[in-house]
């Protein structure tokens, strides 16, 4: 059985240096370690052996296992790399073929608004506050002087969580919440997501708004037809023309929506502007008092304006969008144009 076991590390050791590949290698353990290899073989022949015989032969064929490894393992390196030698100098890489391009990401259009009309408020000095958009109805309504009972609610259709908890239907929460953290001058914005229980072409049940708020000593209609001008020349051009409009909201008085000439067809009037030459682009207004007193600030010594608008309008009107699903379906071929 000896002679067997070195007859079988002989003969393997020669066949594995005549193995020229990793596969012959392999098949070259699977004759000698297999199942029906031969030193398998070979083991199985030990259980005839006397009981003294059978240690020694035992620690041999451990032995040749052992070498045998040894080998093996050796020449599967020896191998790998005259494959790896072999390839780098027949290889050659062709410089001149296109290279795998990664495309760049692109800013949403709603976010490149948000954040241009920050950056110009942030120039005159406004500062950016937030609020959650799951609000109480406390911030959402009561405070804002729009009580249980208001109509104005029916003007807004909304979420509600709870009886007392809501989507949030627009930014004018946040007003009150910075509000609350301190006595005037108070001059921010509140860019955010808003939501209402609205859905056709021209809504969609979330969107997004801007809301600005100033309050000081002396503040007056005048400042607030100021900035909002600037505003609009600054984003949309020095020549757009800007009117006041009076209108109604329960937090301002008075208050007026603001329209810029159309920027389509110049004010000449077009399908955009249903003909009027005209744009509404934002509500706005002189705080209301009752605001004021539900925040504790005292309405005889501080005044201050208030105006929210629209993004998605707003991103329409300046990327020329025609149709305000664009901005939900994220077809890449419509984000990439930003
Ligand atoms: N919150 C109003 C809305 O969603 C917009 C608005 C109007 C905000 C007048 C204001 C404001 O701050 O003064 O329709």
């Amino acid at each position: 059985m000896k002679d067997k076991l070195e007859q079988l590390l002989a003969t393997a050791t020669t066949q594995i240096g005549e193995a020229g590949t990793e596969a012959q290698l392999q098949s070259v353990r699977v004759s000698v370690l297999g199942k029906k290899g031969d030193l398998t073989d070979i083991m199985k022949g030990m259980r005839d052996l006397s009981p003294e015989e059978r240690p020694q032969v035992g620690a041999l064929a451990n032995e040749v296992k052992d070498r045998f490894e040894e080998l093996f393992a050796k020449r599967l390196d020896a191998l790998r790399e005259s494959d790896i030698a072999q390839r780098l100098s027949q290889e050659k890489i062709d410089i001149t073929l296109p290279g795998s391009t990664s495309v760049a990401g692109r800013k949403h259009p709603i976010t490149l608004v948000t954040e241009e009309i920050t950056e110009l408020f942030a120039s005159m000095g406004f500062g950016v506050a937030e609020g959650p958009e799951v609000e109480q109805d406390f911030y959402n309504f009561e405070a804002l002087n729009i009580p249980k009972d208001h109509p104005a609610r029916d003007m807004q259709d909304t979420f509600y969580v709870d009886d007392e908890t809501v989507l949030r239907t627009h930014t004018s929460p946040v007003q009150i919440r910075t509000m609350l953290k301190g006595q005037p001058p108070v001059r921010i914005i509140a860019p955010g997501t808003v939501y209402r229980r609205d859905s056709d072409i021209t809504h969609s049940p979330m969107f997004h708004q801007v809301e600005g708020l100033l309050v000081d000593k002396n503040v007056t209609f005048g400042d607030l037809k100021g900035i909002l001008t600037t505003f609009v020349h600054e984003y949309f051009g020095k020549n757009i023309g800007v009117r006041f409009r009076p209108s109604f909201f329960p937090f301002t008085e008075p208050s007026a929506e603001v329209d810029m000439q159309c920027v389509i067809c110049k004010g000449k009037g077009c399908r955009v502007c249903s003909q009027t030459g005209w744009l509404e682009i934002l509500g706005s207004g002189m705080v209301d008092p009752e605001v004021f007193k539900s925040v504790d600030y005292d309405p005889t010594v501080y005044s201050g304006f208030a105006f929210g608008m629209g993004i998605e309008r707003i991103a329409m009107l300046k990327y020329g969008v025609n149709d305000l699903r664009l901005f939900f379906e994220n077809d890449v071929r419509f984000l990439r144009q930003f």
